[in-house]
């Protein structure tokens, strides 16, 4: 064990009220691309042709054709890792309340974690542009694109496009939860997309200790998070949720 994974654990042991920020990169390991960086799904094609609320409006089509169709072959097999499971595993040792997540491939539910904030929204559901209606992604038939309802009205994922404001709800959740924890731990994401990006600032600003896990410094590190653990989430979280069970299992 580091010294900074066994900083990690005494500070989570520690602590009465963690909360988890999660991006991207918690789900690389689950073979989901991330935004940013090498590999990165924006190297291959522009946020703003692809996943601008505007550029969907204007080409419906195309957006499914490119995007939404591959985020579908992935998301639809992708299984939580280590990372995702440790969570789940600190959540039963009662070391987690809640996690923020930008992510929408809800590997944080798959993994069993109860309390999870859909910053971005979610993909495992579509809705009618014409009359609301919604459906579950993995029931949505692809031959037709873009897929559309019963009413003939065009679908669309049930996730926050650039240009669209976070839902109320899960905005003032997170407020909420990154003003009351004493600690934060910040996983996988570059923190470069607001306002999620702000939920650590909130957090540090109401004196919670902040923990990036990241295998490269973000523009958070020597800033807002105390400390960075660099390297990949699985394996990280994972010696993290060993060592927090070993010392449960010792207090018995
Ligand atoms: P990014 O793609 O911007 O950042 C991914 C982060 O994960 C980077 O800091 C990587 O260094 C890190 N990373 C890569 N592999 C990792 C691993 N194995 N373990 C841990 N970390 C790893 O993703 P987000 O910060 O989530 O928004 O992006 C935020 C938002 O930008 C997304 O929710 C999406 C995107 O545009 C919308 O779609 C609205």
């Amino acid at each position: 064990m580091t010294d900074l994974i066994k900083r990690a654990v005494d500070d989570i042991t520690a602590a009465n009220h963690v909360v988890a920020l999660t991006g991207a990169g918690i789900s690389v390991e689950s073979g989901i691309p991330p935004f940013r960086g090498k590999g990165g799904l924006w190297e291959k094609l522009d946020p703003m042709e692809f996943a601008h609320i505007d550029s969907f409006m204007r080409d419906p089509a195309k957006v499914w054709d490119i995007l939404i169709r591959e985020m579908k072959g992935v998301i639809d097999t992708a299984k939580p890792n280590d990372a995702h499971i440790a969570l789940y595993r600190m959540q039963k040792l009662g070391k987690l309340q809640s996690v923020i997540t930008q992510n929408v491939d809800g590997l944080h539910q798959s993994a069993g974690v109860a309390d999870v904030i859909e910053f971005h929204g979610t993909f495992a559901r579509q809705f009618c542009l014409k009359c609301g209606k919604t459906y579950e992604t993995g029931m949505i038939n692809l031959t037709q694109i873009p897929p559309t309802c019963e009413c003939t009205g065009i679908l669309r994922p049930d996730c926050v496009f650039f240009g669209e404001a976070i839902p109320e709800n899960e905005m003032a959740r997170s407020q909420v939860e990154a003003s009351q924890c004493d600690l934060m731990l910040v996983i996988g994401t570059s923190a470069i997309v607001q306002p999620a990006a702000f939920m650590p600032v909130i957090a540090r600003e109401n004196g919670a200790k902040i923990i990036e896990i990241n295998p490269e410094p973000t523009s958070l590190t020597n800033r807002i998070s105390d400390y960075l653990i660099e390297g990949g989430a699985g394996s990280i979280m994972k010696q993290i949720a060993d060592e927090l069970e070993k010392a449960a299992g010792h207090a018995k």
